[in-house]
């Protein structure tokens, strides 16, 4: 099939993507389009209530193929396009819907805040039972908020990875659903690739190429994201998360955890002294762009025991002004370390990335711990220092959310990449492909050929085969 475009869509649509929409062409819905963004609403889950187990009896892959109707009518604009998007890798379950033009016309997000706080952190089980008790009422919420129903929808995108299987499993289930009783396209989600993108839904001028920090608790990535779906990595991490740094630490520091770890932690710094705690700095002497948060978590833990804080028994709110004291500047010093230690590594990937596409023009920072204003400050100044321009989403677009979700799913159905819409009869418990384990990119190692890494780069998102299809037209 040509590769052509249909010359009314303005920002194309794929041939594909518009052959679909108009199948399914559902009455224009008038938006206002000075309607402001809604809110996130949060609310937290309860871990009382029973799981609805559906043991899956079959395994089936996700299909790779896209549509082969031929539009033959005037296509759709892209601004017409509804995506609804659902996450629900880790802690939280998310969906949204936004417009093609990226307009959000819902966020919803159910948090397991509690949960995190009881446990001291992400118990799979737990979350996979939160998802599910939540899922539907969060979907149904994202629709009724941006008042649409399923039939007003183009097509569903969902998280198929990296995170933790049992929790993906709900969302792709749920997303399934909304595919098959609508007859709607779906497309699937690489969660770190999410993370990047919505910064082009933030900043329509954020063209391809850019470079990339992308910070969480499971991931520390730099990426130099080349075009849609080719990414070489940069450099990751050999052990732990700065997320996971920062939530251990403020647990260890006996923090409020039903705000979130990293967020508590903050707060408690800005009463600090940064160095009045001398943590090593990790990696200095490796000339690369990895991280390494393992050592300076230790470190953190040693200084707590040094200074004999009771932290285990006695919270911060019921510390002495003393030991409050000694904890925030605790929290200081990680903080600043921790964030040197991104500076650096960032200063060293941006040398990378600028010599191999010298027409960079923007750092982009996202991810949960890219809503702490230090390391946006600090990671600014290391933008401006090299003459980029920092892009870092509003905070309720760095955490999980369902709009990036859906942003993503939209950058992908607009270029034709996306499953047909599941069979009528598919059994309600059947088993999907997932991706717990998903890199984003190629790794790159300095000395290798730039051309190399790119034409090796991986290709996104799971639908691989029919992406080289559309690429091949
Ligand atoms: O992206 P995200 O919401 O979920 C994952 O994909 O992991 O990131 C969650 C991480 C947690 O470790 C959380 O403590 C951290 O982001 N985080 C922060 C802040 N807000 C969230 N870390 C530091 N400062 C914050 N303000
Ligand atoms: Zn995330």
């Amino acid at each position: 099939m040509a590769a052509t475009l249909l010359p009314t869509l303005s920002p194309p649509v794929s041939r594909a993507a518009a052959a679909f929409l108009l199948l399914r062409r559902a009455p224009a819905k008038a938006f206002s389009s000075l309607r402001p963004p809604p809110t996130p609403r949060r609310f937290l889950v309860s871990a009382s209530s029973p799981y609805p187990a559906t043991p899956p009896t079959a395994l089936r892959p996700l299909s790779t193929v896209a549509s082969s109707c031929t539009a033959a009518r005037a296509a759709p604009a892209r601004r017409d396009l509804l995506m609804l998007g659902i996450e629900t890798s880790c802690d939280d379950t998310a969906a949204a819907v936004v417009r093609g033009d990226g307009e959000i016309l819902s966020q919803v997000v159910s948090s397991q805040a509690d949960l995190l706080a009881r446990y001291g952190g992400v118990a799979p089980k737990m979350a996979e039972e939160a998802h599910a008790l939540v899922i539907d009422q969060v979907v149904q919420k994202a629709l009724d908020d941006a008042k649409l129903s399923g039939s007003d929808l183009s097509a569903v995108a969902v998280t198929v990875g990296p995170g933790l299987s049992l929790c993906l499993r709900i969302g792709v289930h749920k997303a399934r659903q909304v595919a098959k009783s609508f007859a709607l396209p779906i497309v699937g989600v690489h969660h770190m690739e999410a993370h990047a993108l919505v910064s082009r839904l933030v900043n329509k001028d954020l063209d391809f190429p850019f470079l990339a920090l992308l910070i969480s608790g499971g991931h520390n990535l730099l990426v130099l994201a080349h075009s849609l779906g080719q990414y070489v990595q940069l450099g990751t991490t050999i052990d732990d998360a700065i997320g996971e740094a920062y939530d251990k630490s403020a647990r260890w520091l006996g923090l409020d955890m039903r705000k979130g770890g990293g967020p508590a932690l903050e707060e408690l710094a800005l009463d600090g002294d940064p160095n009045a705690v001398n943590f090593r700095v990790p990696m200095r002497q490796h000339k690369d762009c990895n991280f390494s948060y393992a050592g300076l978590k230790t470190q953190v833990r040693l200084a707590i025991e040094s200074k004999n804080l009771c932290t285990d028994d006695i919270p911060i709110s019921s510390a002495s002004e003393e030991d409050r004291q000694s904890r925030a500047n605790i929290a200081a010093s990680f903080q600043r370390v921790a964030v040197l230690h991104l500076e650096e590594k960032c200063q060293r990937a941006v040398e990378w990335a600028l010599k191999m596409e010298p027409s960079i023009k923007y750092f982009v920072v996202s991810g949960g711990v890219a809503s702490n204003k230090y390391v946006r400050t600090r990671l600014n100044q290391v933008a401006e220092n090299n003459g980029l321009e920092l892009v870092s989403p509003p905070p309720s677009l760095c955490t999980d959310n369902g709009v990036m979700i859906a942003w993503t799913g939209i950058e992908h159905f607009v270029a034709g990449r996306f499953e047909d819409p599941p069979a009528a009869d598919e059994p309600d418990d059947m088993q999907y492909e997932l991706r717990p384990r998903w890199p984003l990119g190629e790794e790159y190692s300095e000395g290798r050929s730039v051309a190399r890494s790119l034409k090796t780069a991986r290709v996104h998102p799971s639908l691989t085969s029919m992406i080289q299809g559309s690429l091949q037209k």
